[in-house]
């Protein structure tokens, strides 16, 4: 950062610069930053040149409205007029507090001025004396271009305050027309809507305490015909598994603000004198590159974190889709022969290996192994799949009990209701109160106590049912703190079992975001199976998270959700762009299947390298029926491309395949991988050069491509490019 004022305090602005990406912030009055500018690099900057560029940016006063202009904060304090959403709201028991105005800069010994920063980080301390409250914003500048918004707030005063908001947001320029939502629902999540900016208030809440099927992973804005590859765009993307809201404002003076925040409930925050509240970290991403631009910011931000997931990323087998709850000693070790055979190398029991876990109906809370189905335990599944050398992984859904368990008739009171009034169910299961202390120690030492008995190297954390009326012993609400205590139970198990890494599921994708990603190196995206649908899924998914962190697996050639048959390759190159895996029960397979199985295991290991860490490329491909993507590497020196066709073109001939990201100054060893050379077509020849290898350099296969054969719907091809 550059503070150019000759004290921070004091200075007039402050331009923080990283990643291609400035920040230029206001901070020539008392109070927390005024983002004037997020977005391309502005280069270098003197002190008159930022004053000056901020006097640029300052309109006129209009009729019929204040005499003076105010640039809002990242806290907008609406209620003095301004533009943007509410940064705080709430109130104090005698009706006082409602109206926060911050002004008096406040130092501290590590900050004596009240703001501090450097090139990449700005921090500030404001407070208002009137309202008893202190905010401290900091804005993370890092070198992938991501910028941190990191919001609290303070009671400073000698009574209760109570929150109902707290919602930094940013401006954005008016070229920013439309807005790129995700939505969804269980099976296909992630799905997403492009609408106008229009005047007033977009806004998505959301009360499931999760964050759900339909959560806005990337709430992005966009400037008009922005694609994959081209455009500007701005996207915020909320670090919170709990309640949230999303909304994008356009103000009649012409401002747009976006924001992502935890929505609280009422009576849910209650500021204790001293106590601080602080919101949901935002990571927001700016690209002038489309949304493409958007996904390598926040990949490079994931991959450059200390935890993040380096190890080759194991080939899965899943129980689920395989057996279900059907599980006994026999049958499991049947499957684990099968997998390894294939090349599997982490072998995931599912659902139904824990006391009366029978159906969907009974045992959750009941976490120690059903001896009647499995009567050593899970000693001797552990050893068989040690022995066939894979990894042991297992399921839990530690927040959730059904009233069948000895857990719910022992402790009906450590169910998360309002006293009296049992909850509706979901999946017939009831949430567990975490915050209640002795049901948080109950579950972490079953946890504990099973990692530390068998050799368990992965747990898949399900949550399948949203909460409702989910109060605490004391009737008050407690989704806030349930969001807490997870992230504490996950890191205190993270903590004890390093080794062990953890998967979030809620009923397929209803966990997907940036908070659970603290403590988990991989994602089931969806319960959907089905190729088809799961290439949408995947692809937005990919919108926030890199391919290594999402979990894909081979189902069955009916989908079990959908009842859509696919052909074995069109599933194995969807689950080849993703943490690869397989749902399918091997012991009923043909040798010809297996086979295929086992040469795409194979492929796997030899390309995930690059999957799981080259950059991802989408591109904007003219036939809505074909989604391409690719992985090119870091150093351009190889790619992998799938080009699939998800249903019929309009058109006789496809549109050359075009491949972006390549080094324009190097040539190109293309080959069709063998695997994929015989996709069902819907044409009497292929075009002459397949399945190659053919040469061609990348400046050609970006401007003209190559054609492929003329695909059946639902058929995939997969493409290596090696630079010679
Ligand atoms: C929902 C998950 O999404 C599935 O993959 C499976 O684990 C089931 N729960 C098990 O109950």
């Amino acid at each position: 950062m550059t503070l150019t004022g000759s004290k921070a305090h004091a200075g007039p602005v402050a331009h923080l610069r990283a990643g291609g990406v400035s920040l230029l912030a206001d901070l020539s009055a008392p109070g927390l930053p005024k983002v004037v500018h997020w977005g391309a690099d502005l280069g270098e900057l003197t002190e008159p040149q930022a004053d000056a560029l901020i006097r640029a940016a300052t309109p006129g006063v209009p009729h019929a409205g204040f005499d003076t202009f105010e640039r809002p904060s990242v806290l907008s304090e609406r209620l003095r007029g301004q533009a943007g959403p509410l940064g705080v709201s709430g109130r104090r028991g005698d009706g006082t507090g409602w109206s926060v105005h911050f002004t008096e800069q406040v130092g501290s010994a590590e900050m004596p001025a009240g703001v501090a920063g450097d090139l990449g980080h700005l921090a500030a301390v404001a407070e208002d004396p009137a309202s008893g409250l202190r905010a401290r914003s900091e804005l993370v500048l890092h070198d992938s271009g991501i910028l941190e918004v990191v919001t609290s707030l303070t009671n400073i005063s000698d009574t209760v305050y109570q929150l109902d908001g707290l919602t930094p947001a940013l401006p954005v320029p008016a070229t920013a027309q439309a807005l790129l939502s995700l939505s969804g629902h269980w099976a296909y999540e992630r799905i997403p809507e492009l609408l106008p900016i229009s005047f007033g208030v977009w806004q998505r809440d959301s009360t499931e305490g999760r964050s759900g099927h339909d959560f806005p992973i990337a709430l992005t804005v966009c400037e008009k015909g922005c694609g994959w590859r081209h455009g500007e765009a701005w996207a915020l993307s909320l670090c919170w598994s709990g309640n949230h809201r999303h909304t994008v404002e356009r103000r009649p003076d012409r401002t747009t603000w976006v924001s992502a925040a935890e929505l609280i409930l009422p009576g849910e925050i209650d500021l204790e004198p001293g106590e601080t509240y602080t919101a949901p970290r935002v990571l927001a991403a700016w690209s002038d590159r489309g949304l493409d631009g958007i996904s390598q910011r926040y990949h490079s931000h994931l991959r450059a974190r200390d935890g993040h997931p380096r190890s080759p990323r194991p080939l899965t087998l899943n129980s689920w889709e395989a057996v279900y709850f059907d599980i006994d000693e026999r049958r499991l070790e049947g499957l684990a022969e099968r997998a390894a055979e294939v090349g599997v190398e982490r072998f995931v029991v599912d659902d139904g290996w824990f006391h009366l876990r029978t159906s969907d109906r009974r045992g959750l809370g009941d976490w120690w192994v059903d001896t009647d189905r499995l009567p050593s335990g899970l000693s001797q599944i552990a050893g068989r799949v040690g022995d066939l050398g894979m990894e042991l992984g297992l399921w839990v859904e530690p927040e959730m009990v059904n009233l069948d368990s000895d857990l719910a008739k022992a402790h009906p009171d450590w169910i998360l209701q309002m006293p009296g009034r049992l909850p509706r169910e979901g999946r017939h299961q009831q949430v567990l109160d975490l915050t209640n202390d002795e049901a948080f120690e109950y579950i972490f030492s079953k946890l504990n106590g099973l990692l530390g008995q068998y050799p368990i190297s992965y747990l898949k954390w399900d949550h399948n049912r949203p909460l409702s009326d989910a109060g605490d012993r004391y009737a008050r609400p407690a989704a806030h703190r349930q969001t807490l205590a997870l992230y504490r139970l996950l890191a205190a198990l993270r903590e004890k079992h390093p080794q062990v890494e953890i998967e979030s599921c809620a009923s397929g994708g209803g966990r997907v975001d940036l908070g659970m990603a603290q403590f988990c190196e991989r994602f089931w995206a969806s319960d959907t199976n089905d190729p088809l649908d799961r290439q949408q899924v995947q692809r937005w998914t990919s919108l926030v998270l890199p391919l290594e962190m999402i979990g894909s697996h081979v189902g069955a050639p009916r989908a079990h959700v959908t009842g859509r048959h696919a052909d074995l390759s069109f599933r194995a190159a969807t689950a080849l762009f993703a943490h690869a895996g397989i749902e399918w029960d091997l012991t009923k397979l043909t040798s010809e299947d297996l086979d295929f199985l086992r040469r795409w295991a194979d492929l796997y290991k030899a390309r995930r390298a690059l999957l799981h860490s080259g950059t991802l490329i989408r591109s904007d491909h003219p036939d809505p029926r074909v989604v391409v993507q690719g992985v090119v590497a870091t150093d351009q020196s190889e790619a992998l491309y799938c080009y699939a066709q998800v249903g019929t073109s309009r058109t006789s001939q496809p549109a050359p395949l075009r491949l972006d990201g390549l080094s324009p100054a190097r040539a190109y060893r293309l080959k069709v991988e063998d695997l994929f050379a015989f996709p069902r077509t819907v044409a009497r020849s292929a075009p002459p050069w397949w399945p190659g290898p053919v040469e061609i350099t990348g400046k050609a296969a970006r401007a003209v491509g190559v054609t492929l054969p003329i695909l059946a719907p639902a058929q995939a091809v997969v493409v290596h490019l090696a630079s010679i």
